[in-house]
């Protein structure tokens, strides 16, 4: 096999291997409200691109070893696709984006209701920390995974974020303060599954910081793409509703600097990303891969 089937071969895996233990992660659980649980289910399985899992995996494959002889690498990357999915049911709910369809399919509060949909992103989120709190890491890299998770998604991270993107919509926003909401609404979670592979690995906390340049332009360029993506992409290809951004009014680097400013954009924070990963050599070629299927997505 080409080095490039090699590297997709371990992406299509690896995908494979997230979905396996998401749906793992629900099996044992007994419970009486199966209404709810199966809304949980219904949201976290059935799509997704797992890039956020993706990126843990591949930066605990690092050192070198395989994901099988990393303990707790699987919570971790369950954890963020879990965090990651409650973030977009929430984001979808009428009272922020309004949003019929996520992932090919109507979204979880016109699937169930919405008081459903609020309370399926309250227990994915805390399910997220049961997972990482019961995992086979220590203790001390468990507490250092939950305070990346919880300050990634919190008023400093994700839920600061969107709460900037609300009240800014009509309004024209500066480049720097459009570029300080899309780290926070969608950067931060980026960076911590970065972040979170190299805990479960024991990097030193130089390498975490170093690591840490590359996730901060990915998780940048992460945001910039869905927005292009969402002005020159098509619901069906997108698997949610194209051209929402123009229509809410919301500010995005497209508005901000045209389709060619934000795609020009875009290819800059990839070769900033990629130019960070040059220390690590061969070793990173994981997530090389992944920078470049951020910057080339389709959807
Ligand atoms: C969409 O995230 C929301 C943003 C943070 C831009 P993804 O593009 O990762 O969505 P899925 O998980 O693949 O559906
Ligand atoms: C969402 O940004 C970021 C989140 C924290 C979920 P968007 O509102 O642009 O995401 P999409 O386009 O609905 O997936
Ligand atoms: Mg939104
Ligand atoms: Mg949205
Ligand atoms: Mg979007």
């Amino acid at each position: 096999m080409s080095f490039d089937a090699v590297t997709a071969e371990w992406l299509k895996q690896s995908t494979q291997r997230v979905d396996a233990a998401i749906a793992h992660s629900f099996k044992d659980m007994s419970v009486s409200a199966q209404g709810l649980k199966e809304a949980m289910v219904y949201a976290a399985t059935g799509g997704g691109k797992r890039i956020r899992p993706l990126l843990t995996y591949a930066t605990a494959s690092l050192k070198g070893q395989t994901l099988d002889q990393v303990p707790g690498i699987d919570a971790c990357a369950v954890a963020l696709e879990l965090f990651h999915t409650y973030s977009l049911v929430h984001d979808d709910m009428p009272s922020m984006d309004n949003d019929d369809l996520r992932r090919g399919r109507a979204t979880v509060h016109k699937a169930y209701d919405e008081a459903t949909a609020l309370l399926v992103g309250d227990a994915l989120q805390t399910m997220a920390f049961d997972l990482i709190a019961n995992s086979a890491m220590s203790d001390p890299q468990k507490v250092k995974a939950m305070a990346t998770l919880s300050k990634s998604g919190g008023l400093e991270g994700m839920a600061g974020g969107q709460a900037i993107d609300l009240e800014s919509v009509g309004k024209p926003l500066t480049k720097d303060s459009l570029e300080n909401m899309h780290r926070l609404k969608t950067g931060a979670l980026l960076r911590a599954s970065v972040r979170m592979g190299g805990i479960a690995i024991e990097l030193k906390e130089q390498d975490l910081a170093q690591l840490d340049q590359f996730a901060s332009s990915l998780g940048l360029l992460f945001q910039v793409v869905d927005d292009n993506l969402d002005q020159v992409s098509d619901s069906q290809t997108l698997g949610k509703t194209a051209g929402k951004d123009a229509a809410a009014n919301k500010p995005t680097f497209v508005s901000l600097m045209g389709l060619s400013g934000a795609q020009a954009f875009a290819k800059e924070l990839h070769q900033e990303a990629i130019d960070s990963l040059s220390v690590w050599g061969d070793n990173a070629h994981l997530l090389k891969s992944i920078a470049n299927k951020v910057l080339h997505r389709e959807n």
